[in-house]
C-alpha cells in the first residue's frame, strides 16, 4: 500500500484486516504470559485478539478527555508491553510509554499525527485498517521499520492466511461499494434495515458480542493460537484472515487513494462539530487533526442515534460496556473503572464528513451528566 508507505516511511505488510496485524504484532514482539496494558474501551475482537496471543489484559485507566489510555495514571511498572487504541482518531498519549513494547492500533487514526509524526510510526508496529478512513469495507496494512521484522511478520501471515475465493471477495466488494453509495445518496436507513436483514453485523447482547464465557474459559489453554479464537476474533469480518485477490487490492488502492482528497472536508467537519458544547473536550485540541469520528459525550444515546438515523447518519463503533465489566474473568480490571463506564455510556461518534446532516439533531442534545469522581 504505497500511500501508507509514503506516510510513515515504513516496510508495509498487506493484511485482509487490521486484527490479524495487532495479532502477528504482539505474537512477534511479545511472549506468552506477558502483561499487555490496553484500553478498556475498543472493539470486541481486540481482547480477544490478544487472548488469542496469549496475553494478559491489564485494563489501563481511561481519559474521560479522550477516551484513551490515561498514562499518568497507568502503572507502567507493572507490564510489559503496551496497545494504543487512539480511539476516533484522537491520539493517545504516545511518548509517555518509551522503554515498553508499543504496538499501535492506528485502525481510527490513519490521518493522526504528533507533532508532526504520524501515528503508526512510535512503535514496534502500527496497524491500520482499510474499512475505516479509506471505507474499504476489509483490509489491513502492518507498518514496521525493520526489513527483518518484516520478513518475519510476512511467513507468520501466510502460515495463518486461509484461502481466499473470487467469489466471497467480489461479495465484500460490492457490498462494500453499496455501503458507501447508500452514504452518498442519503439511503442510510433502508441501508441499515438491509445491513440486518442479511445478518451482515453479528447478533449482540447490546454494542458487545455474547462473551461465550464457558466457551472462551475452554479456549484458554490453547493460547497462543488464532484459529481457536476465530469463534470471536471475526466479529463483523469473518473472513478476517482469508487472502485477497487482484479484485480487493484494486478497490482498496481506490479507496485508500481517496483519504488525501477526503482531508479538507474531514477537517471542516471536525471544526464544526468541536464548536458544540458537547464534544469531547480533546476535540478541541486536535482541530488540526482529520479524524475518524468525532466524540460527543450526551445524555441520552439512544435517543440521539435514532434521531441521528432519521438525518441519514448512522452511528457506530461503539464500545460498550469497558472490558473489565464485560469480561471480568480475563483481564486484570483497571485500578480506577468509573471513567471507562462513563465514556462508554454517553459517547456518540459522529462522522466528521456527515457533520452538516448532523448538525439539527447534535444542537438539541443534553451534555452527558458530569462524571461522578469519588
Ligand atoms: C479501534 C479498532 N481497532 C481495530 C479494529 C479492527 O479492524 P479490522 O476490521 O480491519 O480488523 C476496529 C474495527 O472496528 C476498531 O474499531
Amino acid at each position: 500500500m504505497k500511500l501508507i508507505e509514503e506516510r510513515t516511511g515504513r516496510h508495509c505488510l498487506c493484511l485482509p484486516s487490521n486484527r490479524l496485524g495487532l495479532y502477528l504484532a504482539l505474537r512477534h514482539w511479545c511472549a506468552p504470559g506477558q502483561r499487555l496494558l490496553m484500553s478498556p474501551v475498543s472493539a470486541d475482537e481486540i481482547l480477544f485478539l490478544v487472548l488469542a496471543a496469549g496475553l494478559r489484559p491489564v485494563i489501563a485507566p481511561l481519559s474521560p478527555r479522550d477516551g484513551n489510555i490515561d498514562a499518568a495514571r497507568a502503572d507502567l511498572s507493572a507490564v510489559d508491553a503496551v496497545l494504543t487504541t487512539n480511539l476516533y482518531g484522537l491520539p493517545d498519549q504516545v511518548t509517555a510509554f518509551t522503554g515498553k513494547v508499543l504496538v499501535e492500533d492506528v485502525a481510527h487514526a490513519m490521518e493522526t499525527s504528533v507533532g508532526g509524526r504520524p501515528l503508526g510510526t512510535f512503535g514496534a508496529a502500527g496497524v491500520f485498517s482499510l474499512s475505516k478512513h479509506a471505507g474499504a469495507g476489509a483490509g489491513g496494512v502492518l507498518a514496521v521499520a525493520d526489513l527483518a521484522d518484516l520478513k518475519a511478520l510476512e511467513r507468520a501471515r501466510d502460515a495463518l492466511l486461509q484461502p481466499g475465493s473470487w467469489r466471497a471477495e467480489l461479495v465484500s466488494v460490492a457490498t462494500s461499494m453499496a455501503r458507501q453509495a447508500a452514504l452518498r445518496l442519503d439511503l442510510v436507513r433502508p441501508a441499515l434495515w438491509l445491513m440486518r436483514a442479511l445478518r451482515l453485523q453479528e447478533e449482540r447482547d447490546g454494542y458487545r458480542i455474547a462473551l461465550l464465557a464457558r466457551e472462551l474459559a475452554e479456549a484458554l489453554p490453547y493460547a497462543p493460537s488464532l484459529p481457536t479464537f476465530d469463534p470471536w476474533v471475526r466479529a463483523d469480518l469473518h473472513d478476517y484472515r482469508a487472502a485477497r485477490g487482484r479484485l480487493s487490492r484494486w478497490y482498496q488502492t481506490r479507496r485508500v487513494a481517496k483519504v488525501p482528497r477526503e482531508r479538507e472536508r474531514r477537517l471542516a467537519g471536525v471544526a464544526l462539530l468541536a464548536d458544540l458544547p458537547i464534544a469531547a473536550p480533546a476535540v478541541r485540541e486536535h482541530l488540526d487533526q482529520p479524524l475518524f469520528r468525532v466524540p460527543m459525550l450526551v445524555d441520552d444515546r439512544d435517543a440521539a442515534i435514532a434521531g441521528l438515523e432519521r438525518q441519514g447518519v448512522a452511528t457506530g463503533y461503539l464500545y460498550d460496556p469497558p472490558y473489565d465489566d464485560y469480561a471480568p474473568g480475563v483481564t486484570v480490571p483497571s485500578p480506577d473503572p468509573e471513567p471507562a463506564r462513563w465514556w462508554a455510556r454517553h459517547v456518540l461518534p459522529v462522522d466528521p464528513l456527515y457533520a452538516r446532516r448532523a448538525l439539527p439533531v447534535l444542537r438539541e442534545l443534553e451534555p452527558a451528566p458530569a462524571l461522578s469522581l469519588p
